[in-house]
């Protein structure tokens, strides 16, 4: 009799709802379908290299669809640069590979974001059979139509501006709210005009303070004295847009490891000057258009509690197939949604690639279309 073959499965990067319903998606599947062994390792690529696990059969699987976070935590380590304990890294990936072989492993499945793919890739390189599952509430994953936890975080956003607005109503203020959703914005973008905000800033577009304030102005003029603005976490105004451009620029030019390194250096710097950036563009507001203006950080309430109808669905639809790869032993790929389907794709296609919503998108023009200002 040939041998079951035997999975390590792990959540990495930040936590998002639909975790645990693609861990239960693939584990069943492997489990009941194809007759595998399923080890959770704990706490992302932590557990990995320090080899500390679970074993997880259908009894471990059982209720966990619809809760959120993930029943095997998780991490921001990465394999190539581990901490060494005293603030410093190593390179982990021969621990990997020796934990690998220790626990009589076939294959790794890695679920998380844009940095787990790249995690996963490099282990591919690397030698071992790993398969990535697309979970963020970032939606910045290329080659995938949505990840798992962006539509929850959506529903949770747009019910935020909901409420947002009946408090800026009642009084005259403007409400400054910002999301979620790292250097992309679609989270914004998407939870902005479900949500009915009236301006939406978001990284791909960078915006104008006066034309902001100009557009308030307007409202106020014709009787809408209120203003609900929401605001990606990556959304920088022309003057810092053509900054990071620069900086950019600098990065992918550096000829040699010292100037990257500097360049990079000088890329945080700006971006660690950004950091209150949600406060600036209320204080800016107030002072260019004379309403109170508030700020509201949604923070981690958009990626926490139970995921929504759709990535339960999503999260099932991507395990179940990722197990259908593992068994017919195709790796280094991420099980990618495209129209409606589960779609394998190669890992170099993903990794290190960020989705940003593209100027053209219907999404943009649908926001222009009911008169939304983009700060443009
Ligand atoms: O990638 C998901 C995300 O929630 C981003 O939207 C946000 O920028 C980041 O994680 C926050 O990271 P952390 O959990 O490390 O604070």
């Amino acid at each position: 009799m040939s041998k079951k073959k035997r999975v390590g499965i792990l959540t990495a990067g930040g936590d998002s709802p639909g975790l645990n319903a693609a861990i239960r998606g693939f584990g069943k599947t492997a489990i009941s379908l194809h007759g595998m062994e399923l080890i959770g390792f704990r706490n992302g690529i932590t557990g990995l290299v320090e080899n500390r696990f679970q074993e997880l059969g259908n009894e471990e699987l059982a209720g966990i669809l619809t809760m959120g976070g993930t029943m095997l935590g998780t991490s921001r380590d990465k394999v190539h640069k581990f901490p060494d304990g005293e603030g410093g890294t190593y390179n982990a990936i021969p621990q990997i590979k020796e934990n690998f072989e220790k626990d009589d492993l076939d294959a790794l499945v890695f679920i998380g974001g844009g940095g787990t793919a790249k995690n996963a890739k490099r282990l591919v390189d690397a030698g071992l059979p790993v398969i990535h599952l697309p979970k963020t509430i970032d939606n910045d994953i290329m080659h995938t139509d949505t990840s798992f936890g962006f539509s929850t975080a959506m529903g949770i956003a747009t019910e935020a501006i909901d409420r947002l607005h009946s408090t800026a109503h009642s009084h005259h203020r403007i409400i400054v709210v910002e999301l979620m959703g790292h250097r992309a914005g679609w989270l914004t973008l998407g939870a902005g005009i479900a949500g009915g905000a009236d301006i939406i800033l978001i990284p791909e577009i960078p915006y104008s303070i006066e034309r902001c304030a100009d557009y308030i102005k307007r409202r106020a003029a014709h009787g809408r004295p209120f203003s609900v603005v929401a605001v990606a976490e990556g959304a920088h105004d022309t003057e810092v847009a053509e900054q990071l451009a620069a900086a950019n620029d600098l990065v992918s030019h550096a000829q040699s490891p010292a100037a990257k390194q500097a360049a990079k250096a000088h890329r945080r710097a700006i971006e660690a000057n950004e950091r209150d950036s949600t406060f600036r563009v209320a204080e800016q507001l107030e002072a260019a258009t004379g309403l109170e203006a508030r700020v509201t950080i949604l923070g981690y309430v958009q990626r926490g509690g139970i995921p929504d109808a759709e990535d339960r669905l999503l999260g099932t639809l991507l395990g179940g197939a990722g197990a259908e790869a593992v068994a017919a032993g195709e790796f280094g790929v991420m099980i990618a949604s495209q129209n409606g389907a589960a779609t394998p794709v190669p890992l170099e296609e993903v990794a290190g690639q960020d989705k940003l919503v593209p100027i053209d998108h219907p999404w943009i023009q649908a926001a222009r279309n009911v008169g939304t200002g983009l700060g443009d």
